[in-house]
């Protein structure tokens, strides 16, 4: 029987490539809904061909010129229903959570609740709740969360018959991302379009900007620390800028596991999607002669000071990787609205930090206010009104 599958984001980078998944795999996967933020023509162009049972739109006033296109044929939700009650409502074998930001975070607890599978690409989620997040999980045998973040899927694979007690320490590769060779001097002039033009892979906005700043790998090592149990100082990262292999697991032994493939997204969304089964993709093979060297070394953590903010948000642990995404997420928000420099970046969110209280097991409710505090505390580092916002 065909699985079905709730998309969260179904605009988004992520969205697009999971959906071409499924297109390739009709036989195996059938689209039951799709979420989206604003991007009501693309939306539209994938009920038509995706016929799901339900939709939803946060933009109200998009959905109410959307919801006459459509006709009463697929129940559309928006901001006011929120995005929880329509992945609830549909139920869905699968749940790929690929928002970028926090609102998907109920939609994925509910989902682990009921015993679902969650194909997680929304790194934040974890960053933000990943004390409740993993405890739903645990609470639910049948339930089960396998990670899209090529990252952590290829640890996820690596550690496959393996005991988690035998690792000796997880290695986190990425590119380095578009500044890797860039002068540190030369940042306070960088256009947009350089910021957020990786080498390596097409992505959202937000995630580019936080590949070059190398939040990204701070938020993923708080991310694989709550989805295989380790602590932070046994999760390393490793630039590796052909991006070949996509992280590593090093045993007690010595013995390390990697796993390579081509860059693209649609194989760890495949394999997440899929799992434990593995299904064909042609084509998407690595050209084995063409690769002349495989190198490696140690971000450079004066250049990208994200890493150790986010190494010290972890080691705090409580509320603090919260407060690290709500401030991140604002900033890179305020940077790509024009607002502030991208400089500041880092001393945005390490002054946030500075000035927070450590709730230290915060509930649904104390991170709900710790993170409104956060992103309310960046908008006025930032110069943001609230009638900006
Ligand atoms: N892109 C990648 O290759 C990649 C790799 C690994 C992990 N990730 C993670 O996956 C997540 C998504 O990344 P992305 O690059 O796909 O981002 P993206 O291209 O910016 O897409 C985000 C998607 O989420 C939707 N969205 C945003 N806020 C929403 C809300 N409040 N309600 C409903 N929909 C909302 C957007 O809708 P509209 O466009 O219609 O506004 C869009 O469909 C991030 O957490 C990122 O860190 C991405």
């Amino acid at each position: 029987m065909r699985k079905s599958v709730t998309i969260l984001g179904s605009t988004g980078s992520v969205g697009l490539n999971t959906l071409d998944v499924i297109r390739s795999h009709a036989g195996r996967f059938q689209v039951a809904g799709l979420a989206a933020g604003s991007k009501t023509d693309l939306l539209f162009e994938q009920i038509r061909e995706f016929s799901p049972k339900a939709i939803y739109l946060r933009d109200e006033s998009a959905a109410s010129a959307l919801s006459k296109k459509i006709g009463r044929r697929v129940r559309l939700f928006t901001a006011r229903d929120g995005m929880n009650r329509f992945s609830s409502f549909l139920n869905s074998d699968i749940l790929v959570a690929a928002t970028s930001g926090t609102s998907a975070l109920l939609s994925v607890l509910e989902a682990l609740r009921s015993g679902r599978k969650v194909a997680l690409a929304n790194k934040e989620v974890l960053v933000i709740a990943g004390a409740l997040v993993m405890a739903e999980l645990r609470k639910n045998p049948r339930a089960s969360l396998i990670p899209v973040d090529s990252e952590h899927n290829a640890i996820f694979q690596c550690l496959r018959g393996h005991a988690v007690g035998s690792v000796s320490r997880l290695l986190l590769t990425g590119s380095g991302g578009p500044l890797k060779d860039v002068p540190k001097k030369h940042f306070a002039r960088l256009s947009r379009k350089t910021v957020t033009n990786h080498p390596k892979w097409k992505m959202g906005k937000k995630i580019s900007v936080d590949s070059a700043t190398l939040m990204n790998k701070g938020l993923e090592l708080i991310e694989a620390a709550w989805l295989f149990g380790l602590p932070v100082e046994r999760i390393e990262v490793l630039i590796h800028p052909e991006a070949v292999i996509h992280s590593m697991v090093e045993y007690a032994d010595g013995a390390v596991l990697a796993q390579l493939g081509v860059t693209d997204m649609r194989l760890p969304i495949q394999y997440a999607l899929s799992f434990p089964d593995r299904l064909a993709s042609p084509g998407m093979r690595i050209d084995w002669p063409s690769l002349k060297t495989l190198s490696f070394s140690m971000p450079d953590r004066g250049k990208f000071p994200c890493l150790d903010i986010a190494y010290a948000a972890a080691r705090q642990s409580g509320s603090a990787p919260c407060v690290l995404s709500a401030a991140d997420e604002t900033v890179v928000g305020a940077y790509l609205d024009g607002k502030v420099p991208f400089t500041r970046i880092p001393t945005v969110i390490e002054k946030v930090l500075s000035c927070h209280r450590r709730a230290p097991n915060p509930d649904l409710e104390e991170i709900r206010s710790i993170h409104d505090w956060a992103v309310q505390e960046t908008k006025k580092l930032c110069g943001i009104n609230r009638r900006d916002s």
